[in-house]
């Protein structure tokens, strides 16, 4: 016999299959590929990530899945079907006339989908998700990490975006070290996945309010996992998907070259515009990237950055050693 997690990995796979065979259905093809060719997906980056359609009805999955001898139990406990509201007897598919974006583990293994939306339905969320489930841990995995582990270690260097469709679209570009947080806050656990394969990690969130704080965060995260971050920022209203299908793989990539910034001057960066003379601003820039250097562990980088500051903010260097100082006191 086969333990829950073998045959949660089955279901998961036929599901996948599933999907992606959708895609030839009459349907599949007028509503899932031709969305996918607007976005400009090839049929080659279709196949290399298993993106798929869910079709647009109750029970097509429910349906095959029975008939391929797999249990409602399991389909439940793979988080595919949801629990009919006031009939616990009656099943109904979770992901429904949306395109699918297969989900897989280091090992290349199916663990869980995203499913976009297709229409403009504000009342309806953009994205459904598959939830945590025996084999599918939210914050224990990257989006796209399968088949960016072979290019992050040889690049030694691993892009770090928020969403599917950017990771996608870095491939298209021919930028294959591309992993997504999927819109959540980074974890612990994803740093140190990545630091398997690289000890360096840049930010590309998008370039909204909403990115450039999820970057903050992300880069503390990073900092205190003991890896070297860099940040890019994009323009206003731009995310790295949309900027590249604008600009083109070439210029995209320069882009990505000449905008790598260390943590220090992204902060810098972002306090320019209102910072200026002011003191008191001065003070809290000074004081923001101090808090962000002392989430790194080890003293003799952290040297390095209290030097590198000072440079950079053009104060004297006791006095960041002063700041962080108090941080610690303050921990103790
Ligand atoms: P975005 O809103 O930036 O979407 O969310 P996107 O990835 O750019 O998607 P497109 O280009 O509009 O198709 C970033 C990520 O946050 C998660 C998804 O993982 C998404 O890729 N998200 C977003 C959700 O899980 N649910 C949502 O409703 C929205
Ligand atoms: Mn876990
Ligand atoms: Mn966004
Ligand atoms: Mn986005
Ligand atoms: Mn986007």
């Amino acid at each position: 016999a086969y333990n829950e997690r073998e045959s949660l990995y089955i279901v998961l796979n036929f599901a996948k299959e599933f999907f992606v065979k959708n895609l030839l259905t009459e349907e599949g093809k007028a509503i899932g590929l031709s969305y996918f060719k607007e976005r400009g997906f090839t049929p080659e980056i279709i196949e290399k990530f298993d993106l798929g359609y869910a079709m647009n009805g109750w029970d097509y999955l429910l349906q095959a899945a029975q008939k391929g001898g797999h249990s409602t139990d399991l389909l439940l406990k793979a988080g595919l079907i949801l629990q009919k509201e006031g009939d616990a007897s009656r099943f109904y598919d979770r992901f429904r006339g949306r395109v699918t974006f297969t989900i897989h583990n280091l090992g290349g293994k199916s663990i869980g989908f995203g499913a976009r939306i297709l229409t403009q339905d504000k009342k309806q969320p953009k994205y459904i998700n598959s939830p945590e489930t025996e084999v599918y841990h939210k914050s224990d995995i990257l989006y796209g990490i399968f088949q960016a582990k072979k290019s992050i270690r040889e690049k030694d260097n691993c892009y770090l975006v928020e969403g599917y469709t950017d990771v996608i679209s870095l491939h298209l570009a021919g930028i294959e070290n591309v992993v997504a947080s999927s819109g959540t806050s980074l974890t612990e656990n994803q740093i140190k996945l990545i630091k398997r394969f690289t000890d360096n990690i840049t930010v590309l969130y998008d370039g909204d309010a909403a990115g450039i704080r999820a970057s903050l965060r992300g880069i503390d995260m990073i900092l205190e996992g003991g890896l070297n971050v860099k940040a890019v920022v994009f323009p206003e209203g731009e995310d790295p998907d949309s900027f590249a299908r604008k600009v083109g793989s070439a210029a995209f990539s320069s882009y990505l070259a000449d905008n790598a910034q260390d943590f220090i001057s992204f902060m810098i960066g972002l306090h320019a515009d209102d910072a200026g003379n002011d003191p008191i601003k001065q003070a809290d820039l000074i004081k923001q990237v101090v808090q962000s250097i002392s989430k790194i562990p080890d003293p003799v980088i952290r040297t390095v950055y209290v030097r590198q500051s000072a440079g950079l903010l053009e104060i004297d260097e006791q006095i960041i050693q002063a700041e962080l100082n108090k941080i610690y006191l303050k921990s103790q």
